[in-house]
């Protein structure tokens, strides 16, 4: 088929909630896709930051087959050794952690809210989780009602009840905002769907914990998007050396496979008990076997360091191209969690890099996000680099 004639048959099938490239994709290599045409892509954008190992990686394509040919699906009624190593393996890169195991992002946080409300249940009825302005946390009811970004909610009212929303990177806001019936405050450390915005504050995860601490809340990380190695450490609170009661994972943990987890202290995860939360698909020995190729080639392969040396090499030849023009107000972020904050919005440069075969992400508006693989080669780098040049008009 050609591009044009998936594109028609999609949109007279598909509910029309995503605004689609009318680009239909077969294949992929590395940090290549391939359209139904033959056209190549260099990939910085990895489905949404998940294909972080890029595409058709071979340890987790041949994890992700043999696992197939033995076993699919069997449920939460039993175990299976690929969903035990996994949760094992998040358990230790956690420190002693308890995993839930699900399917997405919203899942993942979802399971964290729940826990949060269960432990508040028992000590006091308490239930209002704190979150951020210009949060994403997901699209389900709750999920959506912990996202601080209004454009998200219309048309969804009555939302769940129970979240307080305060500026990010403001802890004086965080204390103020704090109730008898508070039970958590659930953050993205570096918010990413938001502008890949950074704390300015370089106390701000610190104080949150110390408040916590304090007030006998649960801290919450939602790293669905910095986790997995995005910014150089496996959990990008690592950059800060603060720990939270709760992460959340899902994107990049299976490189392409549905997956999510929450992440919690023991004492944390104790509310959880037998027949609290469940999820049919969780812990799907396939996305599990995916996950654990994943995890050891993080380990193996040289991918972190790789991933904090190439998003350095990215940051700094953008500031540079920054300098030149009058167009971009900052380039932020951390390892492979980049984005270029325009003075217009991005969608036209994003749509100019594409047509210069280059996929990039505009987001928040004004914000061109780089998500490349996190084992982006130099050479591979300075090819998007010389199309977002050209896209921003500083060749
Ligand atoms: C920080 C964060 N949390 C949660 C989600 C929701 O994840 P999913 O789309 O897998 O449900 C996203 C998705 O972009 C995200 O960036």
């Amino acid at each position: 088929m050609t591009n044009r004639e998936v594109v028609a048959l999609a949109h007279g099938a598909l509910m029309d909630v995503y605004a689609c490239a009318p680009i239909a994709l077969e294949r992929g290599e590395g940090a290549y896709l391939y359209d139904v045409e033959g056209k190549h892509y260099l990939d910085f954008f990895c489905g949404l930051a998940v294909t972080s190992l890029g595409h058709a990686h071979p340890g987790v394509t041949r994890a992700i087959v043999e696992q197939a040919e033995k076993l699919t699906h069997v449920s939460n009624v039993f175990h299976t050794e690929a969903s035990a190593r996994l949760a094992a393996e998040l358990s230790r890169r956690f420190g002693d952690g308890r995993v839930f195991l699900c399917n997405s992002g919203a899942e993942a946080n979802e399971a964290a809210i729940k826990l949060a409300r269960r432990w508040g249940a028992s000590r006091g009825s308490r239930y209002e989780i704190v979150t951020a302005l210009n949060s994403f946390h997901g699209r389900t009811l709750a999920t959506l009602a912990a996202t601080g970004q209004e454009k998200y909610h219309v048309g969804f009212q009555p939302l769940p009840q129970g979240f307080r929303m305060v500026p990010f990177d403001d802890l004086a806001a965080v204390r103020a905002a704090l109730r008898d019936h508070t039970v958590a405050v659930m953050i993205e450390p570096i918010q990413g769907e938001g502008g890949v915005v950074l704390p300015r504050d370089e106390r701000y995860l610190d104080g949150l914990r110390e408040l916590c601490d304090k007030r006998g809340l649960l801290l919450i990380f939602d790293e669905v998007q910095t986790g997995v190695g995005r910014t150089g450490k496996f959990f990008a609170y690592e950059h800060w050396g603060v720990r939270p009661d709760v992460a959340t994972l899902a994107k990049a943990l299976a490189n392409g496979l549905p997956i999510g987890a929450a992440v919690a202290t023991p004492q944390a995860a104790a509310a959880m008990t037998t027949g609290a939360h469940g999820s049919t698909f969780g812990g799907n020995p396939v996305s599990c076997a995916s996950a654990l190729a994943v995890l050891s080639a993080l380990d193996s392969d040289g991918v972190l360091e790789n991933c904090a040396a190439i998003g350095g090499y990215l940051a700094e030849r953008l500031r540079a191209i920054a300098k030149r023009i009058d167009k971009v107000v900052e380039v932020r972020g951390k390892g492979m969690l980049i984005g270029i904050e325009l003075r217009h919005e991005a969608r036209s440069t994003a749509q100019a890099c594409l047509e210069q075969g280059l996929i990039v992400n505009a987001t928040a508006g004004n914000v061109l996000r780089l998500l490349p693989p996190l084992n982006l080669t130099r050479a591979q780098a300075d090819e998007g680099l010389a199309i977002i040049r050209r896209a921003l008009g500083a060749a």
